[in-house]
């Protein structure tokens, strides 16, 4: 949603905090800002609306010499995004600052009560009441002053405060927000995520709901919302600032399309051994993974796509119920949930919002919750009773990728775990998908190369007025997945259906500006497809068609063929959304989109 940095040290605060919020700015870009305490004693504060770019020359590359500050880029939710609603936002006395991401859901009630009291707010947001509350509560001590203005924030915060008396101390508190301290030699750090200060330290803590960091250069200190000191482990971050950096490609998004093999090789890394799949995150549940009679998914968005695979697998190979919501829906019609039920919550970020709220509420219901993400130590975690990491890497652009063929192969390998474990498949049956497993990094390696095409492809389709994209079975989330590529970078309109449905309604939609784009690799569908396929032709449309092969067939149909490489049919949707990845990220740039930060988007939610 936002992202936050806070640094405390010897280095020069100013270049730090940018060099922070640059890679924070996928979280949000509708302003960024900073604030410093300068060597001479004062409050410095610079924000702007828009992206960092602009702050930065505001600044013009000389910030004030200080060695502390705090940074922020916003995603907007209270108040337009301006100047003036840019964070960070300041107390009557000009001398706390902060800044927060998350939504104080009570901040009318306490604005009219702070006003009532004689202070002055300025801007729209929910977040400068803090700054009020901190500055009613300080008597000398900063982290008491946080700690009593918490107690009368209702919502969600991940927030970092600054007093200009207490030039080296930083507080940082998280509830429903993400929000990690940074551990460095003679230095102290808090930050949204990892990529704001991998550059600096790897040893991180991982703050929990309800922590209070007090931080000084060097020392940490943890409380919860009352003052009682917490233990934290340190957690060691696997990766390297390189790793969040473009590396030659000109967007994030490209380079984690090309990321796609090796991330499908570390998806699997010590989970396919020899002929066998092992999730030894699993021991820890294994009886109650024994009980189970259901399955329900929760994710949002790419990851609720692939759990789309990942429920139709479960219903196939375990023999019980199961289905994927969406997780902001979850919660209204919540189905019949109990100790047998298996919850699994899929979010990349492991940070959102709904994800989150629909995992709670199954846990509480007493269903076995377990996570599928990619960030070690988030929020959804703490929902879970098992989590199994995507180990794809950090991803950077806001459209997600590579994170949604981890998904979709870490829920082949979780289903294929737990249908051994219930003795529904067979080891036979396991030995024959791990060999096709072993061959598809290479695979997807191949469909990027065959990919190529989709460049040219793209400045023939630029003018398209809509798309329409549709599949059967495992090729229906490929679909979805290729269609709100198209809708989040290039911003035309694309509809993800089911192929069966297209003669229901849409098929009106079709003509010679409305292309039709047909997920029609080989599987026990294909047929049908086809049949789908020329219904579109038949109405004037071009036909983009994803296809197997050596399909000879369908290159005679289609106006154009994006080709992928052959493979068992539930891993399908990895290989045919590549070509579809790459004619999103194709289209946006022929169209001049701003593609890794795409107009009112963010990479995570965490407001519901
Ligand atoms: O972090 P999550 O996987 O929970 O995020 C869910 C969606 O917000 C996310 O997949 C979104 O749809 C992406 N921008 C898709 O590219």
């Amino acid at each position: 949603m936002c992202g936050i940095v806070g640094y405390t040290g010897l280095r020069q605060a100013g270049p730090v905090l940018l060099d922070g919020l640059r890679r924070l700015e996928y979280r949000g870009y509708d302003s960024a800002g900073i604030a410093l305490v300068t060597d001479d004693g004062d409050l410095f504060v610079e924000k702007r609306a828009g992206k960092v770019a602009n702050l930065e020359d505001a600044l013009a590359g000389d910030p004030p010499s200080a060695g502390i500050g705090l940074g922020h880029t916003r995603w907007a939710t209270h108040g337009r995004p301006s100047d003036l609603n840019a964070h960070p936002h300041s107390d009557c006395t000009g001398r706390i600052t902060v800044v927060h991401n998350g939504i104080v859901e009570n901040f009318r009630e306490l604005r009219g009560e702070l006003a009532a009291h004689g202070h002055s707010l300025k801007s729209e947001t929910d977040t400068e009441v803090v700054a009020h509350l901190v500055e009613d509560a300080y008597k000398g001590d900063l982290a008491d002053a946080v700690r009593a203005a918490l107690r009368r924030l209702e919502g969600a915060y991940a927030l970092v405060v600054m007093h200009r008396d207490e030039p080296e101390r930083l507080v940082g508190a998280r509830f429903n927000a993400p929000l990690i301290v940074g551990v460095g030699d003679g230095e102290s750090f808090l930050a949204s995520d990892a990529a704001a200060i991998v550059a600096y330290t790897k040893k991180v803590i991982f703050l929990a709901d309800g922590d209070v960091a007090d931080l000084l250069p060097g020392k940490v200190t943890i409380t919860d919302r009352d003052g009682n000191a917490i233990q934290r482990v340190i957690d060691i971050i696997p990766w390297s600032a390189e790793a969040a950096e473009k590396g030659g490609y000109p967007h994030f998004m490209l380079k984690e399309i090309h990321e796609q093999p090796t991330a499908l090789t570390s998806a699997m890394a010590g989970r396919v051994r020899g002929e066998t799949i092992c999730l030894e995150e699993l021991d820890p549940i294994r009886e109650r993974l024994a009980d189970i009679d259901r399955v329900e998914m929760i994710a949002c968005g790419t990851a609720y796509f692939a759990s789309l695979v990942g429920s139709s697998l479960m219903q196939d190979w375990l023999g019980v119920s199961a289905r994927s919501t969406v997780a902001s829906e979850f919660r209204y019609s919540p189905p019949p949930i109990d100790a047998r039920t298996l919850v699994v919550a899929v979010t990349q970020s492991g940070e959102t919002a709904d994800t989150i709220a629909a995992a709670r509420l199954a846990g509480d219901r007493g269903a076995l919750v377990v996570a599928v993400t990619n960030t070690v130590g988030s929020a959804i975690t703490r929902e879970a009773h098992a989590s199994v990491f995507l180990q794809a890497g950090p991803e950077v652009a806001v459209a997600a990728t590579k994170t949604f063929v981890a998904q979709v192969l870490t829920l082949v390998l979780l289903t294929a775990e737990v249908s051994r474990q219930l003795g529904r498949r067979t080891l036979e049956q396991e030995h024959e998908l791990v060999k096709e497993l072993r061959l598809l990094p290479a695979k997807a390696a191949r469909a990027i190369e065959l990919s190529s095409v989709a460049e040219e492809m793209a400045t023939r389709y630029a003018d398209a007025v809509g798309f329409m994209y549709i599949g059967r079975a495992f090729g229906y989330p490929a679909a979805l997945e290729g269609a709100l590529k198209i809708k989040e970078i290039s911003y035309l309109h694309a509809e993800g259906y089911a192929a069966g449905e297209l003669k229901h309604g849409p098929i009106s939609l079709l003509d010679a500006d409305v292309p039709l784009v047909a997920v029609a690799t080989r599987s026990v569908v294909y047929e049908k497809l086809i049949s789908n396929l020329m219904e579109g032709q038949a109405r004037d449309a071009r036909v983009i068609a994803v296809a197997t092969e050596g399909d000879e067939n369908i290159a005679k149909l289609a106006t154009d063929v994006l080709w992928v490489p052959d493979t068992a049919e539930p891993l399908s949707p990895i290989l045919a959304v590549i070509p579809l990845q790459l004619f999103a990220y194709h289209m946006a740039v022929a169209r001049g989109r701003d593609v890794d930060q795409p107009r009112n988007l963010a990479k995570s939610v965490t407001v519901e």
